[in-house]
């Protein structure tokens, strides 16, 4: 693993907000937020966060599905931004996506050689023969028999038609994933076949992740380094273990005093933090640190100065960052 394979600097999508019949535009929201941060080559990624909080917008700005509001990405040393529609075409072979449900994201009356086949021939890498003998090595890479080629979504479960997108999104040797909740609609069992898979791959393909997820569980499995968004910023980076270990940012530390620990004896002492409220919406975004309203440890400062993402391998956006863990370990019920 080495060096810096995709660089998101500053980048910001802001929807419009329109009323009226000739939908005016009456304000906005800033789903994602001058966002930066870089994913090395051969890791994974993982992004954390609430419902709303911006990571399918991130992950879409990432990979220029929508164009950003400003910003830049920078993919393996080429500015997204800066190519035409060709060259971009050209490089999202190599960018791909994997969804949470397989099942909106295939289509039903297609069998599932013909879904594999397909971005083998709309980017006219194979077609006929060889597209077929493709599949089939496609097929047996994720874990999945010869024969599935001939079958429709509809007969496999929920698992198989995971291996199915993941098969698609392989087809066209990308080395950059997306993973957008790509788990959470699987019961637990099969999510630990298709996270084993998707490590594989990732090992075996040389692969580079970005993962969005919610679980903790799942995150702490696959990724190398977590990144926890709120309301459409980044407000701490670090790696796995670091992060797990020394949660700094008082959000960081209630999201995991709120996840179960498998350890039934740590499980009985460890401490919960509980948060006060919901996520707010984008649209009305609480000035200074947008966490402030939730936080029990905000301060004056924390309602009018924002704070931006601080330090090195372990990055934090609070100006309570260094007494927070004390504070909220003392303050906290047991
Ligand atoms: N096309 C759009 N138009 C207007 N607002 C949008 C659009 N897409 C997303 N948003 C808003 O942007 C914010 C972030 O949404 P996003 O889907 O990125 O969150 P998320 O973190 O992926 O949530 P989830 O965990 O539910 O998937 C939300 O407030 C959402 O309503
Ligand atoms: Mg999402």
């Amino acid at each position: 693993m080495s060096g810096v394979f995709v660089e998101v600097e500053s980048l910001t999508k802001a929807f419009p907000i329109t009323a009226g019949l000739m939908r005016r535009k009456v304000g906005e929201v800033r789903a994602v937020d001058e966002v930066s941060l870089s994913i090395r080559r051969g890791e994974t990624l993982a992004l954390v966060g609430e419902s709303g909080s911006g990571k399918t917008t991130l992950a879409r700005a990432i990979l220029h599905v929508e164009p950003a509001t400003s910003g830049r990405v920078v993919f393996d040393g080429t500015d997204l931004a800066a190519l035409d529609a060709g060259q971009l075409r050209a490089i999202r072979r190599r960018l791909q996506m994997v969804f949470q449900d397989p099942y909106s994201s295939l289509n039903p009356r297609m069998r599932v050689g013909a879904i594999i086949a397909e971005p083998l021939v709309v980017h006219g890498l194979r077609s006929g023969r060889a597209a077929i003998d493709e599949v089939r090595r496609l097929l047996a890479l994720v874990g999945l028999p010869p024969d599935a080629a001939e079958r429709f979504p509809h007969e496999f479960s929920g698992g198989q038609r995971q291996r199915v997108g993941i098969a698609r999104a392989l087809a066209v040797t990308p080395d950059f994933i997306v993973a957008d909740e790509p788990v959470s609609a699987l019961d637990v069992s099969i999510q630990a076949q298709i996270l084993s898979l998707l490590e594989e791959l990732r090992e075996r393909l040389k692969l580079t992740y970005l993962f969005i997820g919610h679980d903790l569980a799942v995150i702490r499995y696959i990724a190398t380094r977590v990144a926890v968004m709120y309301l459409g910023r980044i407000v701490e980076i670090a790696d796995r273990d670091d992060l797990f270990a020394r949660p700094r940012h008082p959000y960081t530390i209630s999201l995991l005093s709120a996840a179960p620990v498998p350890d039934p004896r740590i499980e009985a002492t460890r401490q919960r933090l509980a948060l006060k409220g919901e996520i707010p919406s984008p649209v009305a975004r609480p000035a200074g640190c947008a966490f402030h309203p939730r936080c029990p440890l905000a301060v004056d400062r924390c309602r009018r100065e924002r704070p931006d993402l601080s330090g090195d391998r372990h990055a934090v956006a609070c100006w309570r960052s260094d007494e927070a863990p004390a504070l909220l370990a003392a303050a906290s019920p047991r």
